[in-house]
């Protein structure tokens, strides 16, 4: 049986996942989008790639959720971007309503499928998704940890001249400027980073890594990043559509894990068929777990903002 990926959101982020799934052959992906004619575009010139790039998957578009029915994941990317005159808050409360719409629609047609967030406010999003939906917490995922991890190891590369694939790190906590990168655990093929890099050094990779969707913002001036996004979205599914049990970091549902209870924040998980597998506790130091805290502090306000609605 070939496997079946929902994409929710056919803009820059969706459509570059479907793009991804596709030259991978892992799966036939519905794009969904509330523009007409948008997803049923991108998904047929998708298709059409097909021919030229060797796969044979099947890709199409609507703008409705029953061509979706029983989709093995479901990747959430909808949403809107802030808007002059609009707060985050106003953000918030309509990728709320948005995230809400779709995880409830997705699950209505693919009751056993797994849920992969990507629309921010990432964190305020899956927890969104986890309360409409009702669906266990091992079955709906935020992607941030994979991303931002991804850009702290390349820019840790480009400082030493290596390869990246050389470059392991772990980057905790909710997806934004309160990320927690765990320096002590970063290294270069087993190689601590911090025999290598002096702590100034250390301390400017960091701080770019945890800037670093506004300086992509900055270049492109209209939108935010979607090649990376992308690719860190499908590393999960694929881990997830493949029962690889890679172990990443991602969003999960935190229940006195990290002293956390009943917040989604970024921690390192197994990734399989069943979704988060494991939450792998790590033993912190007590300035990292003082940023964690710190992080989730974050989380819970925008929790606060949004919990008066869920039901409504
Ligand atoms: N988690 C992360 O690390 C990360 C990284 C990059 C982007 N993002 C977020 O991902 C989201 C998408 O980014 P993008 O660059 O693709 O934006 P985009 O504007 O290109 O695409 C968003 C799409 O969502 C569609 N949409 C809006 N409401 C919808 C609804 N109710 N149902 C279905 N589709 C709907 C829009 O028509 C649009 O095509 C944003 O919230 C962005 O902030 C998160």
């Amino acid at each position: 049986m070939r496997k079946k990926v929902t994409v929710v959101g056919a803009g820059n982020v969706g459509a570059n996942c479907a793009l991804r799934i596709a030259g991978k052959s892992l799966a036939d992906v519905v794009l969904v989008d509330v523009v007409e004619g948008v997803p049923q575009g991108k998904g047929l010139d998708l298709l059409e790639s097909g021919p030229v790039e060797g796969y044979d998957v099947s890709i199409t578009g609507a703008n409705d959720y029953a061509p979706t029915a029983n989709s093995d994941v479901v990747v959430i990317t909808a949403g809107l971007a802030r808007k002059p005159g609009m707060s985050r808050d106003d953000l918030l409360i309509a990728n709320y309503e948005v995230v809400k719409s779709a995880a409830e629609q997705s699950v209505k047609y693919s009751p056993n499928a797994i849920l992969v967030l990507v629309t921010n406010p990432l964190d305020a999003m899956c927890w969104t998704a986890l309360k409409a939906t009702n669906l266990p917490k091992a079955r709906v995922i935020g992607m941030a940890g994979v991303l931002d991890t991804a850009r702290f190891r390349t820019f840790i590369a480009q400082e030493l001249n290596v390869s990246m694939a050389s470059v392991s790190a772990l980057v905790l906590g909710g997806h934004g400027d309160t990320m927690v990168p765990l320096v002590r655990l970063t290294s270069v093929s087993g190689i601590p980073l911090t025999e290598l890099l002096d702590a100034a050094t250390i301390d400017r990779l960091v701080d770019r890594a945890r800037n670093g969707g506004a300086e992509i913002v900055k270049y492109l001036k209209t939108g935010s990043a979607y090649y990376a996004p992308s690719a860190a979205a499908i590393e999960m599914v694929e881990s997830i559509l493949l029962d690889k049990k890679k172990v990443l970091p991602c969003a999960a549902y935190l229940e006195g894990e990290y002293g956390i209870n009943g917040l989604y924040v970024g921690v390192p998980v197994k990734l399989g068929a069943g979704g988060i597998e494991k939450i792998y506790q790590v033993k912190l130091l007590p300035d990292e777990q003082a940023a964690l805290a710190k992080s989730a502090v974050s989380v819970q306000e925008l929790i606060d903002i949004l919990k008066p609605r869920i039901g409504s």
